[in-house]
Protein backbone atom coordinates (compact mmCIF):
# COMPACT_ATOMS: atom_id res chain seq x y z
CA UNK A 1 0.00 0.00 0.00
CA UNK A 2 1.12 3.53 -1.09
CA UNK A 3 1.32 6.47 1.71
CA UNK A 4 -1.59 7.86 0.68
CA UNK A 5 -3.66 4.19 0.43
CA UNK A 6 -2.14 3.58 3.93
CA UNK A 7 -3.93 6.99 5.07
CA UNK A 8 -7.44 6.39 3.02
CA UNK A 9 -7.66 3.10 4.58
CA UNK A 10 -6.35 4.28 7.90
CA UNK A 11 -9.55 7.12 8.06
CA UNK A 12 -12.12 4.64 7.17
CA UNK A 13 -11.91 3.46 10.47
CA UNK A 14 -12.24 4.95 13.86
CA UNK A 15 -9.08 6.47 14.98
CA UNK A 16 -7.43 6.66 18.63
CA UNK A 17 -7.60 9.36 20.77
CA UNK A 18 -4.15 9.25 22.01
CA UNK A 19 -1.33 7.86 20.96
CA UNK A 20 2.01 7.47 22.84
CA UNK A 21 5.33 6.90 21.53
CA UNK A 22 8.38 5.61 23.23
CA UNK A 23 10.94 6.54 20.89
CA UNK A 24 13.59 4.31 20.67
CA UNK A 25 16.75 3.35 19.05
CA UNK A 26 18.49 6.47 18.47
CA UNK A 27 21.66 4.93 19.78
CA UNK A 28 21.75 1.91 17.47
CA UNK A 29 20.96 3.89 14.29
CA UNK A 30 23.94 6.20 15.21
CA UNK A 31 26.42 3.33 16.22
CA UNK A 32 25.15 0.88 12.64
CA UNK A 33 26.68 4.21 11.02
CA UNK A 34 29.70 4.99 12.81
CA UNK A 35 28.35 7.86 13.96
CA UNK A 36 28.00 9.36 17.80
CA UNK A 37 25.25 8.41 19.84
CA UNK A 38 24.13 12.15 19.74
CA UNK A 39 23.44 12.28 16.01
CA UNK A 40 20.99 9.31 16.44
CA UNK A 41 19.09 12.28 18.92
CA UNK A 42 19.60 14.82 16.34
CA UNK A 43 17.57 12.73 13.75
CA UNK A 44 15.31 11.78 16.26
CA UNK A 45 14.02 15.24 16.97
CA UNK A 46 13.49 15.43 13.34
CA UNK A 47 11.14 12.77 13.54
CA UNK A 48 9.38 14.31 16.26
CA UNK A 49 9.20 17.51 13.78
CA UNK A 50 8.12 15.81 10.76
CA UNK A 51 5.30 13.68 12.81
CA UNK A 52 3.92 16.09 14.71
CA UNK A 53 3.57 18.07 11.07
CA UNK A 54 1.73 15.37 9.46
CA UNK A 55 -0.38 14.18 12.31
CA UNK A 56 -1.55 17.97 12.69
CA UNK A 57 -1.90 18.66 8.74
CA UNK A 58 -3.71 15.51 8.60
CA UNK A 59 -6.24 15.79 11.96
CA UNK A 60 -5.28 12.27 12.24
CA UNK A 61 -5.93 12.27 16.18
CA UNK A 62 -5.66 15.22 18.87
CA UNK A 63 -3.04 13.84 21.23
CA UNK A 64 -0.02 12.46 20.62
CA UNK A 65 2.52 11.95 23.44
CA UNK A 66 6.67 11.49 22.83
CA UNK A 67 8.83 10.20 25.85
CA UNK A 68 11.78 11.98 25.15
CA UNK A 69 13.43 10.99 28.68
CA UNK A 70 13.06 8.81 31.62
CA UNK A 71 13.27 8.78 35.00
CA UNK A 72 16.22 6.36 34.50
CA UNK A 73 17.95 8.20 31.85
CA UNK A 74 19.68 10.03 34.21
CA UNK A 75 21.93 7.67 34.08
CA UNK A 76 23.36 7.94 31.25
CA UNK A 77 27.19 9.85 30.29
CA UNK A 78 27.03 13.53 31.71
CA UNK A 79 27.66 14.96 28.09
CA UNK A 80 24.64 12.73 26.07
CA UNK A 81 22.56 14.56 29.07
CA UNK A 82 23.76 17.42 28.40
CA UNK A 83 23.46 16.83 24.17
CA UNK A 84 19.73 15.83 25.00
CA UNK A 85 18.95 18.81 27.20
CA UNK A 86 20.75 21.12 24.80
CA UNK A 87 18.61 19.69 21.45
CA UNK A 88 15.56 19.92 23.43
CA UNK A 89 15.60 23.29 24.10
CA UNK A 90 16.88 24.39 20.60
CA UNK A 91 14.06 22.43 18.53
CA UNK A 92 11.45 23.89 20.72
CA UNK A 93 13.08 27.83 20.34
CA UNK A 94 13.44 26.59 17.08
CA UNK A 95 10.05 25.39 15.97
CA UNK A 96 7.64 27.38 18.80
CA UNK A 97 6.86 30.10 16.24
CA UNK A 98 5.43 27.25 14.09
CA UNK A 99 4.29 24.57 16.30
CA UNK A 100 1.84 27.40 17.96
CA UNK A 101 0.97 28.75 14.25
CA UNK A 102 -0.53 25.40 13.51
CA UNK A 103 -2.65 25.21 16.34
CA UNK A 104 -0.20 22.62 18.67
CA UNK A 105 -0.58 22.56 22.40
CA UNK A 106 2.47 22.03 23.74
CA UNK A 107 2.27 19.72 27.49
CA UNK A 108 5.54 18.88 29.54
CA UNK A 109 4.78 15.46 31.68
CA UNK A 110 7.58 14.70 34.17
CA UNK A 111 9.46 16.47 37.49
CA UNK A 112 10.68 19.38 35.47
CA UNK A 113 12.51 20.40 38.22
CA UNK A 114 15.55 18.42 38.02
CA UNK A 115 16.16 19.89 34.13
CA UNK A 116 18.48 22.69 34.00
CA UNK A 117 17.51 26.36 34.17
CA UNK A 118 17.72 27.73 30.44
CA UNK A 119 15.51 24.27 29.49
CA UNK A 120 12.84 24.67 32.07
CA UNK A 121 12.60 28.51 30.91
CA UNK A 122 12.12 27.62 27.36
CA UNK A 123 9.53 25.08 28.16
CA UNK A 124 7.55 26.97 30.50
CA UNK A 125 7.31 29.79 28.15
CA UNK A 126 6.03 27.59 25.58
CA UNK A 127 3.51 25.89 27.61
CA UNK A 128 2.33 29.24 28.26
CA UNK A 129 2.16 30.52 25.08
CA UNK A 130 0.61 27.46 23.19
CA UNK A 131 -2.07 26.62 25.98
CA UNK A 132 -5.02 28.19 23.91
CA UNK A 133 -4.51 25.75 21.17
CA UNK A 134 -6.12 22.56 20.68
CA UNK A 135 -5.64 21.14 16.96
CA UNK A 136 -2.65 18.99 18.26
CA UNK A 137 -1.93 18.50 22.09
CA UNK A 138 1.72 17.23 21.67
CA UNK A 139 2.75 16.27 24.88
CA UNK A 140 6.20 15.90 26.32
CA UNK A 141 7.38 13.26 28.60
CA UNK A 142 10.08 14.42 29.94
CA UNK A 143 12.09 13.13 33.14
CA UNK A 144 8.92 11.13 33.54
CA UNK A 145 8.60 7.63 34.80
CA UNK A 146 4.99 5.94 35.16
CA UNK A 147 5.76 5.45 38.98
CA UNK A 148 7.07 8.97 39.09
CA UNK A 149 3.21 9.86 38.15
CA UNK A 150 1.78 7.49 40.45
CA UNK A 151 3.99 8.28 43.04
CA UNK A 152 2.77 12.29 42.86
CA UNK A 153 -0.79 11.37 42.47
CA UNK A 154 -0.63 9.59 45.66
CA UNK A 155 1.26 13.37 47.04
CA UNK A 156 -1.51 15.31 46.05
CA UNK A 157 -3.48 13.16 48.01
CA UNK A 158 -2.11 13.14 51.21
CA UNK A 159 -1.97 16.81 50.77
CA UNK A 160 -5.52 16.98 50.38
CA UNK A 161 -5.74 14.79 52.98
CA UNK A 162 -3.91 16.89 55.37
CA UNK A 163 -5.89 19.83 54.66
CA UNK A 164 -8.91 18.34 55.39
CA UNK A 165 -10.25 18.29 51.71
CA UNK A 166 -9.88 13.88 52.07
CA UNK A 167 -12.24 12.96 49.34
CA UNK A 168 -13.11 8.58 48.99
CA UNK A 169 -10.67 7.67 47.18
CA UNK A 170 -11.79 5.82 43.89
CA UNK A 171 -10.19 5.05 40.49
CA UNK A 172 -12.05 8.73 39.02
CA UNK A 173 -10.77 10.22 42.03
CA UNK A 174 -7.56 9.28 41.92
CA UNK A 175 -6.87 9.58 38.26
CA UNK A 176 -7.73 13.55 38.74
CA UNK A 177 -4.51 13.89 41.23
CA UNK A 178 -2.56 12.51 38.15
CA UNK A 179 -0.49 14.48 36.28
CA UNK A 180 -1.83 12.97 32.85
CA UNK A 181 -5.11 13.88 33.88
CA UNK A 182 -5.42 16.56 31.38
CA UNK A 183 -5.48 13.92 29.14
CA UNK A 184 -7.08 10.68 27.81
CA UNK A 185 -5.70 7.16 28.38
CA UNK A 186 -3.53 6.33 25.57
CA UNK A 187 -5.23 4.08 23.23
CA UNK A 188 -2.16 3.33 21.57
CA UNK A 189 1.79 2.94 22.58
CA UNK A 190 3.96 2.42 19.89
CA UNK A 191 7.60 1.35 20.86
CA UNK A 192 10.39 1.79 17.62
CA UNK A 193 13.84 -0.06 18.35
CA UNK A 194 12.16 -3.18 19.17
CA UNK A 195 12.43 -3.86 22.93
CA UNK A 196 9.25 -4.70 24.09
CA UNK A 197 8.91 -3.28 27.30
CA UNK A 198 7.04 0.25 28.62
CA UNK A 199 10.16 0.85 30.58
CA UNK A 200 8.37 3.24 33.05
CA UNK A 201 6.17 4.91 30.52
CA UNK A 202 2.45 5.47 31.30
CA UNK A 203 1.31 2.46 33.67
CA UNK A 204 -1.63 4.03 35.39
CA UNK A 205 -2.81 5.14 31.84
CA UNK A 206 -1.46 1.67 30.15
CA UNK A 207 -4.37 -0.50 31.91
CA UNK A 208 -6.31 -1.18 28.32
CA UNK A 209 -3.45 0.62 25.60
CA UNK A 210 -2.97 -1.70 22.91
CA UNK A 211 0.82 -2.18 22.89
CA UNK A 212 2.56 -2.09 19.16
CA UNK A 213 6.61 -2.53 18.90
CA UNK A 214 8.15 -2.29 15.92
CA UNK A 215 11.90 -3.29 15.28
CA UNK A 216 12.52 0.76 13.65
CA UNK A 217 14.78 2.18 15.34
CA UNK A 218 13.41 5.88 15.85
CA UNK A 219 15.35 7.94 13.72
CA UNK A 220 14.12 5.69 10.56
CA UNK A 221 10.36 5.69 11.76
CA UNK A 222 8.46 7.88 9.62
CA UNK A 223 4.51 8.79 8.21
CA UNK A 224 3.93 5.69 6.57
CA UNK A 225 5.61 3.69 10.27
CA UNK A 226 3.13 5.68 12.06
CA UNK A 227 0.14 4.91 9.87
CA UNK A 228 1.14 1.12 9.54
CA UNK A 229 0.87 1.39 13.56
CA UNK A 230 -2.48 2.61 13.60
CA UNK A 231 -3.79 0.56 10.68
CA UNK A 232 -2.90 -2.68 13.31
CA UNK A 233 -4.40 -0.96 16.09
CA UNK A 234 -7.58 -0.97 13.84
CA UNK A 235 -7.77 -4.80 13.25
CA UNK A 236 -7.38 -5.10 17.44
CA UNK A 237 -10.33 -6.11 19.08
CA UNK A 238 -10.55 -3.65 22.22
CA UNK A 239 -12.94 -5.91 25.11
CA UNK A 240 -12.18 -3.74 28.02
CA UNK A 241 -12.95 -6.98 29.86
CA UNK A 242 -16.06 -7.21 28.18
CA UNK A 243 -17.73 -10.11 26.26
CA UNK A 244 -18.53 -8.63 23.03
CA UNK A 245 -18.02 -11.76 20.81
C1 LIG B 1 15.99 6.61 22.80
O1 LIG B 1 17.07 6.12 22.10
C2 LIG B 1 16.17 8.05 23.18
C3 LIG B 1 16.29 8.28 24.63
C4 LIG B 1 16.13 7.40 25.56
C5 LIG B 1 16.61 9.63 25.03
P1 LIG B 1 18.28 5.43 22.85
O2 LIG B 1 19.29 6.47 23.16
O3 LIG B 1 17.80 4.65 24.02
O4 LIG B 1 18.82 4.47 21.71
P2 LIG B 1 19.32 2.99 21.88
O5 LIG B 1 18.24 2.23 22.57
O6 LIG B 1 20.56 3.06 22.70
O7 LIG B 1 19.55 2.53 20.49
C1 LIG C 1 12.94 4.33 26.93
O1 LIG C 1 14.10 4.01 26.25
C2 LIG C 1 12.92 5.77 27.32
C3 LIG C 1 12.75 6.72 26.23
C4 LIG C 1 12.52 6.42 24.99
C5 LIG C 1 12.82 8.10 26.60
P1 LIG C 1 15.36 3.42 27.03
O2 LIG C 1 16.39 3.14 26.00
O3 LIG C 1 15.75 4.33 28.13
O4 LIG C 1 14.79 2.08 27.65
P2 LIG C 1 15.54 0.77 28.14
O5 LIG C 1 16.67 1.21 29.02
O6 LIG C 1 16.02 0.04 26.93
O7 LIG C 1 14.49 -0.01 28.87
MG1 LIG D 1 17.21 2.72 24.24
Amino acid sequence: MSLSELLSAVRARPLPQHVAVIMDGNGRWAKARGLPRTEGHRQGALVVERLTRFVGEERLFPYLTVFAFSTENWGRPKEELEFLFALLDGFIRDKLGELAARGVRLRVLGAVDRLPASLRRTLAAAVEETKGNDALHLSVALNFGGRWEIVEGVKRAMAMAREGKATALSEDAFRKLLPTAELPDPDLIIRSGGEQRLSNFFLWGAAYAELYFTPTLWPDFDEEALLRAIHDFQGRKRNFGQVTA
